[in-house]
Order: structure tokens, then sequence, then C-alpha cells
């Protein structure tokens, strides 16, 4: 009789224990798509793994997969035997553009302005003091108690992870080091751990002037993810030069770099041409550097390929392609189809080459890239300017929709023969809510959608010829 009612009473609690299980994993499973706000509790918050960028892909995954809700993910750094020493910049033939400015004071001055130069640099308060106090600075995650701050401090500009629940708080810093983007569509955020780069989890978006989630980062998944790598590709488009630590992924020499996209990644590095011209200041006749506009239309192109042609990886390392030199043997280029027009593999970057070199006007002349850009100016925005450069070779009369509609459609050229195309593939889960930048389509040609719909808006009274905000 006793030894029932002892099985009774421990299959009660067996079957009570079991409902409980059952039931705190349905809520698991279930705050994914329902609300989180009442479900995670402290203890999983203040989970904080380190992963090294080795492991950084296979973790980012599993994040996906919810395994670490909750998570602060912060980068795991090797010790490192005393930081690598850069070369000087010099050494491997690298002149800062200052000194190229000593001679070609116009081209310095003007480039100093232009997106090029101003794609990296370090953080200033300048022109932005707003952005670093309340409540512009702080961004809400997806549960009410965990947010980012942005703060500017005496010693530098941080980006902060507060977590506050149950009466507990969690506090993480990282220092602002570098800021990537010269802020048209938006600016992303480097850090310095010892010598490894990482991406911030708060990015700057110029549409709405406002912080937001750095792009690709998930917090919809609720992790806090401080550990993202930044690859010597990253930089290879935006800046002039870094020295990478062999075998690493994300480790670059601290003491030496070149910030900004500058002289020599167009020019070559061009050490000879200037002690040749400090050494015979009455020579004209210029020695040792590559002009673009002498180098053969593909050679030519291949100067812009560098960062405009899509995704693509190093073959080897980044920072070494001098002009005139083939760039297949510098990158590869992706396979991805990009003709169809939101098949861009690169999350950001257009295949502007690929694109132009589909059109009658790269076929039937020897148009270049710099035919319509100048690469030394800021020239964003300047629409008469760009549609001059379609003049240069065209009569606006070539135009048979022009017959049509007269002369109103002469500085649209551009909305009709390069339409805006908005690349989906910009946008990242969890980022429903940010712009998706809209780039112009450079295979030039005759687009019925984009007639149609500048014609509607001719017919409109109010018709603004412009598409984009930054015009
Ligand atoms: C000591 C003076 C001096 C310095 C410094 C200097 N240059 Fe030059 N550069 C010249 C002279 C002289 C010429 C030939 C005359 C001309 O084209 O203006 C020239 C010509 C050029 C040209 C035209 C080449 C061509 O074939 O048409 C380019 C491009 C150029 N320099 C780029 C640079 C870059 C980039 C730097 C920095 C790495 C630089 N220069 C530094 C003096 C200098
Ligand atoms: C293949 C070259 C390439 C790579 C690699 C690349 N970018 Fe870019 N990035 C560009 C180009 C080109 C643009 C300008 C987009 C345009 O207007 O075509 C750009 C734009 C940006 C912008 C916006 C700039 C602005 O002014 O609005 C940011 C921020 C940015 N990149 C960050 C990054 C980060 C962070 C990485 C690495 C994780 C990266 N990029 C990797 C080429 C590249
Ligand atoms: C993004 C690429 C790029 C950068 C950065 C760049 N250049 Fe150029 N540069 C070119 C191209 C392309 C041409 C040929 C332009 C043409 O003929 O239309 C050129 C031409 C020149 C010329 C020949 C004269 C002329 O204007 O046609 C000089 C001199 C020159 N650049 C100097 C400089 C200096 C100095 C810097 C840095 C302060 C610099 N460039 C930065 C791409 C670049
Ligand atoms: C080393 C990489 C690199 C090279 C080489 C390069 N670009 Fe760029 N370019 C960039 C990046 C990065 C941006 C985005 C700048 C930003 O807004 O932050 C950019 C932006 C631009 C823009 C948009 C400027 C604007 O108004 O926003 C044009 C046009 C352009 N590049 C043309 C050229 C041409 C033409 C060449 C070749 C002569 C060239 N680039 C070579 C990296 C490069
Ligand atoms: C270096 C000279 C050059 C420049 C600059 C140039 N084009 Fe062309 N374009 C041509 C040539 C050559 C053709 C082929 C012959 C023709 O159709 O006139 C062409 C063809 C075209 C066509 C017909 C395409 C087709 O598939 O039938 C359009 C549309 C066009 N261009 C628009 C433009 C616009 C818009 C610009 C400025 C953004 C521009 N072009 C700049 C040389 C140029
Ligand atoms: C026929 C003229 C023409 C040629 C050639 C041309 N572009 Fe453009 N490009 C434009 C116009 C127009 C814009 C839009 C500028 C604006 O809206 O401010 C543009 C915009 C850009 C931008 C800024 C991103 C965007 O889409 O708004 C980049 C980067 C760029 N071009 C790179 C290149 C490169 C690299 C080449 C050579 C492969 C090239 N372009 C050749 C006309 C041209
Ligand atoms: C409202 C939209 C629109 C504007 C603005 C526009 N075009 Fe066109 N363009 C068209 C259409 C549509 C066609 C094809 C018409 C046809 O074949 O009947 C065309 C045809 C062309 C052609 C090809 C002619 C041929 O025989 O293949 C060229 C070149 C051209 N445009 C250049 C320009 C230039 C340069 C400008 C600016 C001065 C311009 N277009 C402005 C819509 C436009």
């Amino acid at each position: 009789m006793k030894n029932h009612w002892l099985l009774w009473s421990v299959l009660c609690v067996g079957t009570f224990a079991v409902f409980v299980v059952i039931f705190a994993m349905w809520r698991d499973g279930n705050h994914r798509v329902s609300d989180a706000k009442e479900y995670l509790p402290i203890r999983k918050w203040q989970r904080v793994k380190e992963v090294s960028a080795d492991e950084y892909s296979k973790v980012h995954e599993t994040v996906l997969r919810d395994q670490l809700m909750g998570t602060v993910i912060l980068p795991r750094v090797p010790e490192v035997q005393g930081l690598v020493a850069a070369k000087h910049p010099q050494d491997v033939g690298i002149v800062p553009p200052q000194v190229c400015g000593q001679c070609h004071a116009e081209h310095w001055s003007e480039c100093q302005q232009s997106p090029h130069f101003r794609t990296s640099s370090e953080p200033s308060r300048e022109g932005t003091p707003e952005r670093y106090e309340p409540p512009d600075n702080r961004v809400e995650t997806f549960h009410p108690r965990a947010w980012f701050e942005v703060v500017a401090k005496p010693n530098g500009f941080y980006q902060q992870l507060h977590i506050e629940y149950a009466g507990q708080s969690f506090l993480h810093e990282a220092r602002m080091d570098f800021v990537l983007g010269s802020g048209k569509v938006g600016q992303s955020f480097l850090s310095w751990t010892k010598d490894a780069l990482h991406q911030l989890p708060v990015s700057y978006f110029t549409d709405g002037a406002r912080w937001g989630h750095s792009p690709g980062f998930d917090y919809k998944e609720g992790t806090f993810n401080f550990a993202r790598p930044i690859t010597e590709r990253c930089l290879d488009c935006h800046a002039t030069w870094f020295e990478r630590v062999p075998q690493t992924i994300n480790h670059f020499a601290r003491d030496e770099f070149q910030l900004g996209v500058t002289c020599s990644r167009c020019h070559g590095s061009g050490r000879e041409h200037v002690e040749h011209h400090q050494a015979h200041p009455n020579e004209t006749i210029p020695h040792a550097i590559a002009n673009p506009a002498k180098l053969s239309r593909g050679l030519a192109v291949a100067v812009c390929a560098q960062c405009h042609s899509g995704g693509s990886e190093l073959v080897s390392t980044g920072f070494r392609y001098q002009p005139g030199e083939p760039i297949e043997e510098y990158l590869v280029q992706s396979s991805a189809d990009v003709d169809s027009d939101n098949s861009i593999p690169d999350p950001h970057a257009a295949n502007q080459l690929r694109r132009l070199e589909k059109s009658a006007c790269f076929r039937q002349s020897d148009l270049t890239c710099f035919t319509c850009h100048d690469p030394h100016r800021n020239e964003r925005g300047r629409e008469k300017l760009l549609v001059d450069r379609c003049l240069k070779c065209h009569q606006p009369d070539d135009c048979h929709q022009r017959k049509l509609t007269g002369d109103a459609v002469d500085r649209l050229c551009i909305e009709c023969h390069m339409p805006l195309v908005e690349y989906a593939d910009i946008r990242r889960p969890g980022q429903d809510s940010m712009p998706i930048p809209k780039m112009r389509d450079h295979r030039i040609q005759v687009w019925p959608a984009a007639t149609a719909d500048v014609l509607q808006r001719l017919s409109k009274p109010s018709s603004g010829a412009s598409t984009r905000g930054d015009k």
C-alpha cells in the first residue's frame, strides 16, 4: 500500500515536471515569432560568447538559427607577439597624397573634397554634434531593455550596448576608430581590438539622419554583435593602404596606414616619379607615373574595376594592383548573372563596368568611365554636368523621343536611359525599415518603363525631374 502511494506521487511529480519542461520549450520556440518582450531571462542576455575571426561565419550562421538567443558576441583576439610593425608606406611605394600635392596643387585641393578621399577617415564631431547627444544617440533593439548608445568622450567616440533587466545591468563598449563611407547613403564604423579590426553594430544612415543597426547584423534574432571581422577586401575598396598580418583574416599593422582612396590607387605607387621630379625640377616630361587616359581602354577601365566591378575576391593580398597590369591577376570576378537587375552578389557595390560594357555607347565608341566622371572632383548631384557629358557624343535630336516631347527632355537623358534601380539584395534580414540605396544602371539603352515614368512625371504640373533625394 505504502509503495503504491510513493509510486503515485513520483508519477505525479514526474508528469508535472515533464509538463513544465514541455511548456518551457513551447514558450522558447514560440517567442521567436511572437514578441520577445517578456521572455528572455537576464541570464541569457548576459551570455557572452567570444569568437575568433575564423569561427565567426560558423557562429553567425548558428545565431541565425536562433540557438544563441540573447548572446552578446565579442571578438576573441589571440595573444599577439608584440604588434607587427608596418613597413613605411614609402618603402612599399605608397606616396601620401599631400606629397603629390606639392607639385599638383589643383588636383590635391579638389581631391580632398571627393567621395574617394573621404570614403574612410577617423571620426570627428565636425558638423555632426547632435549625433552624439540624447535622444538622437540611442538605437533601440528588439528588446525594450537592451539598447545601443553612441557617445563622444574626450578621448574618442564609442558605441555602447546597455542591457538592464530585473535589477541587473550589463555594459559593453567599443571605440569607433575608423569611419567607412563619405556619407552619401551612410557610414559604418570600425574598431581595433589589439591589432584586429571589427565592424561595429551601429551605423549612420543619411536618409533620415539617424543611427541604426549595421546592414547584415540580425538583431531580430536576438544577438548583439561586436565581432564581425573586417577583411582586407573591405579596406582594399575603401582605403589606399593597410598592411595585413600574414596568415590572419583581419589583423593589420596599427602604426602605418593610408585612409581614403587617394592618388596612388589610380596612378601607381609614385615614389620613383616623385624622386625623379624633385631631383629634376625643370623636367616637364612625366617620369614613372601612370595616367589612365594614356592606357588602352581595357586597362583604363581596369583601374576603376579594382573597386567598381561588383562582388569579387582578391587573388592574394590587396593593395598591390598597379595601373597597367591585367586586373584578372588581382581579382577573381564573381560569376553571378549581372544581367538581371537584382542579382548583385556584393551587398552594396554595383558592377558598373559589366553593365556599361553591354551598352551601345561603350561598344561603338572609345568611352571609358572617366569620359563621364572626373574622379578628382566631388560631382555628386551635378545633373547638368553629367548631361553635358552625354552631349560630348550625342545631339539632343539623336533622341527620337525628343521629337515627341520637345526640349523638356533635354536635361533628363539620364533619368530615361540610366534609370535608378533598387538593388533589393542590399536589404538584409532584420532591416525591413532600412532604405534601399538606389543606383544608376550603367547599361545605357532605351528603358520603356523608365520613359513611361518620366513622361508621367512631366505631365504633372509639379514635375520633379529627379527621383533621388541627394540632388
Ligand atoms: C616634384 C614634383 C612632383 C611631384 C611631387 C609629383 N609630380 Fe606628378 N608630375 C610632375 C611633373 C613635372 C609632371 C609632368 C608635367 C605635367 O604633366 O604636369 C607630372 C605629371 C604627372 C601626371 C601626368 C602623367 C602623364 O603621363 O600625363 C600624373 C598622373 C602625375 N604626375 C601624378 C602624380 C602623383 C599621383 C603624384 C604623387 C604620388 C605626383 N604626381 C607627384 C611633378 C611632380
Ligand atoms: C568591391 C569593393 C567594395 C567592397 C569589398 C566594400 N565596399 Fe563599401 N562601397 C563600395 C562602393 C563602390 C561604394 C559606393 C556605392 C556606389 O555608390 O556605387 C560603397 C559604399 C559603402 C558605404 C556607403 C558610403 C556612402 O557614402 O554612403 C559604406 C558604409 C560601405 N561601403 C562600407 C563597407 C564595408 C564596411 C565593407 C566591408 C565589410 C565594404 N564597404 C566593402 C565598394 C566596396
Ligand atoms: C579614383 C582614381 C583617381 C584618383 C584617386 C586620382 N586620380 Fe588623377 N587621374 C585619374 C584619371 C582616370 C585620370 C585621367 C583623366 C582624364 O584624362 O580624363 C587622371 C589624371 C590625372 C592627371 C593628368 C592631368 C589631368 O588632369 O588629366 C594628374 C596630374 C593627376 N591625375 C593627378 C592626381 C593627383 C595628384 C591625385 C591625388 C591628389 C590624383 N590624381 C588622384 C584618376 C584618379
Ligand atoms: C580603391 C577603390 C576605388 C577605385 C580604384 C575607384 N573607386 Fe570610385 N569609389 C570607391 C568607393 C569606396 C566609393 C564610395 C565613396 C563613398 O561615398 O564613400 C566610390 C565612389 C565613386 C563614384 C560616386 C561618387 C559620388 O558622387 O558618390 C564614382 C562616380 C566613382 N567612384 C568613379 C570611379 C572611377 C571613374 C574610377 C576609376 C578612374 C574609380 N571610381 C576608381 C572606390 C574606388
Ligand atoms: C563617347 C561617346 C558617347 C557618350 C559620352 C555617350 N554615348 Fe550614347 N552612344 C554612343 C554611340 C557611338 C552610340 C551608338 C550609335 C547611336 O545609337 O547613336 C550610342 C548609343 C546610345 C543610345 C542608344 C542605345 C541603344 O541601345 O539603341 C542611347 C539611348 C544613348 N547612347 C544614350 C546616352 C546617354 C544618356 C549618355 C549620357 C549619360 C550617352 N549616351 C553618352 C556614344 C556615346
Ligand atoms: C555615359 C556616362 C557614364 C559612364 C561612361 C559611366 N558613368 Fe557612372 N554614372 C553616370 C551617371 C549619370 C551617374 C549618376 C550620377 C548622379 O546621379 O549623381 C553615375 C553614377 C555612378 C556611381 C555612383 C553610384 C550610382 O549609381 O549613383 C558610380 C560609383 C559610378 N557611376 C561609377 C562608374 C564606373 C566605375 C564607370 C566605368 C565602368 C562609369 N561609372 C561609367 C554616368 C556614367
Ligand atoms: C522621356 C524619356 C527620354 C529622355 C528624357 C531622353 N530619351 Fe533618348 N530615347 C527615349 C526613347 C523612348 C527612345 C527610343 C525612341 C524610338 O526609338 O522611337 C530614345 C532614343 C534615344 C537614342 C537612340 C536613337 C536610335 O536611333 O537608336 C539616343 C542616342 C538617345 N535617346 C539619347 C538621348 C539623349 C542624349 C537624351 C538627353 C538629351 C535623351 N535621349 C533623353 C527616351 C528618352
